[in-house]
């Protein structure tokens, strides 16, 4: 065991995008697991949209990150001691805890990974632990896809959408993906099998959506809000679903947001939009774990990795989210297991 302790901790609550002196890394003791606690190694960090909104202090889902915290994250380790019957030494856990070499979890922040099988640990915490599920029960339990409806989802090359647009293809759904550069489309469509891919950056979206879903929108899986969510809201069909996921285009705005300026739609065109928080889902982990690695060992369902190596390449990384230099699930390797 190496005798300091990297730790990422706040120092500002950002302004717009993230900026070199939000955090700061640390070198600190290891620390010492109380009872009922272990101790583990950090081994691959998550790096998810949902950082910055913890970050700052908006109302929200759980508490902010305290200023001078460690940086709380998604996080996959490796037990190395235990005080609590629950994990012994050499388990693999994963759940929430922060940005650090060495951390402390129980059983109310962390749990063993399983099993994972011929599945690697790094492909196995960065689909199944957050956004694998998330895309799962998002589309499924809210936006209820039919066979032959029409789904659109954005952020599409990213981790969740990515399996969202296979899962509904899955499903029997003529499938629309929009992202942000001409080879983020050219994979959903060539590898990932999305019928219709949309550049928003460079394209007219509702005209390119008007083309691309000429039975109108059944499903809009929602990762971005804004202008992409208004241009939808005007091709949603009677009874749309709109499974609100995640609204990246507005986590690092300083204004208040506007609109959605076709509101009025969700009336006329009786929609049903309700926001997701996968922490609703936890007791039923097994379900999705089941259907998505089914659904990989069948090659019905692929799965990128975007990976960094370095803990302290962390703070300039999950950057890119938002620039959106990351294309599939954007994570941090510490230590390989
Ligand atoms: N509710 C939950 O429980 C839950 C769980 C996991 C994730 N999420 C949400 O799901 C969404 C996707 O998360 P993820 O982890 O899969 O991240 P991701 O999609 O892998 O990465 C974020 C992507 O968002 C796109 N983006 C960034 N700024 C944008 C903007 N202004 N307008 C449109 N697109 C923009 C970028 O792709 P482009 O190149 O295409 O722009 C970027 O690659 C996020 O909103 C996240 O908060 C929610």
């Amino acid at each position: 065991m190496s005798e300091s302790n990297r730790v990422w901790r706040l120092r500002k609550r950002p302004v717009g995008d993230i900026t070199d002196d939000v955090l700061s890394l640390e070198n600190e003791a290891i620390p010492e697991p109380g009872e009922g606690e272990c101790l583990f190694q950090l081994n691959y960090l998550s790096l998810d949209p949902t950082n910055r909104i913890w970050m700052s202090d908006i109302e929200q889902y759980m508490p902010p990150v305290e200023l001078d915290a460690p940086m709380r994250g998604v996080v996959c380790g490796t037990v190395i001691k235990s005080n609590t019957p629950a994990f012994k030494e050499g388990d693999i856990v994963s759940g929430i805890g922060s940005w650090a070499d060495y951390q402390i979890g129980s059983p109310e922040t962390v749990g063993l990974l399983g099993d994972t099988g011929d599945v690697p640990v790094i492909d196995a915490f960065g689909t199944l632990a957050l956004v694998g599920p998330s895309a799962y029960f998002c589309l499924l339990d809210i936006g209820e896809p039919k066979a032959g409806e029409t789904v659109v989802v954005s952020a599409a090359a990213g981790a969740v959408g990515s399996l969202v647009g296979q899962i509904a293809k899955i499903k029997g759904c003529h499938v629309v993906g929009l992202a942000g550069s001409d080879e983020k489309c050219q994979w959903i469509k060539d590898d990932l099998g999305f019928d219709e891919a949309i550049n928003y950056k460079t394209e007219n979206v509702p005209e390119a959506l008007a083309q691309a879903c000429p039975n109108g929108i059944d499903v809009y899986f929602d990762n971005v809000g804004g202008k992409i969510l208004d241009a939808c809201l005007k091709l949603m069909n009677l009874f749309g679903r709109i499974p609100t996921c995640g609204l990246i285009s507005q986590y690092n705005t300083t204004e208040p947001v506007p609109g959605p300026y076709n509101y009025d739609l969700i009336l006329m065109h009786r929609l049903k939009i309700q926001g997701f928080i996968i922490l609703d889902y936890m007791d039923r982990y097994p379900e999705a774990t089941e259907a998505l690695v089914r659904w990989m060992d069948e090659g019905k369902l692929k799965a990128r990795l975007d990976v960094s190596d370095g803990l302290e390449t962390a703070l300039q990384t999950v950057k890119k989210l938002y620039t959106g230099e990351n294309t599939g699930k954007l994570m941090v390797r510490v230590k390989d297991v």
